[in-house]
C-alpha cells in the first residue's frame, strides 16, 4: 500500500520506528519528516499529508505527534480526510469498518511502540464495509448541509 507518514517532534522517533517497519512488511513509505528533535508545528505535517492522499498519490497516512491530537485536527480541516486518533487496536478497526478513516494519527506520548505497530496493523489490515456505513461516511462532508 502506498502510505504516507509525518510527525513533529513530539512524534518523529515512533514515526521512524513505524516507517522501518512498513517498508519492511511490503508498504511504499513516504516519509514527510519531520527527523530530528527541533521543535516543529505540527499543522504543517498534517496538511502535507492530507494533500499526499486528496491528490491521489497516496491511499492512506499516518500521522505522529505527542498526543496524536493536533495533528488529527489539522487533517481533518481538509475535506474528504477523515483523520482518527487512536490508543487501541479496537477504535482503529471500526475507524476502517464503518468510517473509512484514511489518516491514523497516534500519540508518541500515549503508547508505545509494541501497542503503537498492533494499532498500525489493524488499522491497515481492516476493510471498509460500505453498506448502510457508505452514506453515513457521506454525510460527514458538511456541503451536503448547505
Ligand atoms: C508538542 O509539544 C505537542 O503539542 C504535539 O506533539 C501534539 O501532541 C499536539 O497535539
Amino acid at each position: 500500500m502506498k502510505l504516507v507518514l509525518a510527525a513533529d517532534h513530539g512524534g518523529f522517533e515512533l514515526k521512524n520506528q513505524l516507517a522501518a517497519a512498513l517498508t519492511a512488511a511490503g508498504h511504499e513509505v513516504t516519509d514527510l519528516g519531520t527527523n530530528e528533535p527541533a521543535s516543529v508545528d505540527y499543522p504543517d505535517y498534517a496538511h502535507r499529508a492530507a494533500k499526499a492522499i486528496l491528490d491521489g498519490t497516496h491511499e492512506r497516512g499516518i500521522l505522529v505527534c505527542g498526543s496524536g491530537v493536533g495533528m488529527s485536527l489539522a487533517a481533518n480541516r481538509h475535506p474528504g480526510i477523515r483523520a482518527v486518533v487512536c490508543s487501541d487496536t479496537y477504535t482503529a478497526r471500526l475507524s476502517r469498518e464503518h468510517n473509512d478513516a484514511n489518516i491514523l494519527a497516534l500519540g508518541q506520548r500515549v503508547v508505545g511502540p509494541g501497542l503503537a505497530k498492533d494499532i498500525v496493523d489493524a488499522w491497515l489490515g481492516a476493510k471498509f464495509e460500505g453498506g448502510r456505513h457508505s452514506k453515513r461516511v457521506e454525510k460527514i462532508e458538511l456541503p451536503k448541509y448547505k
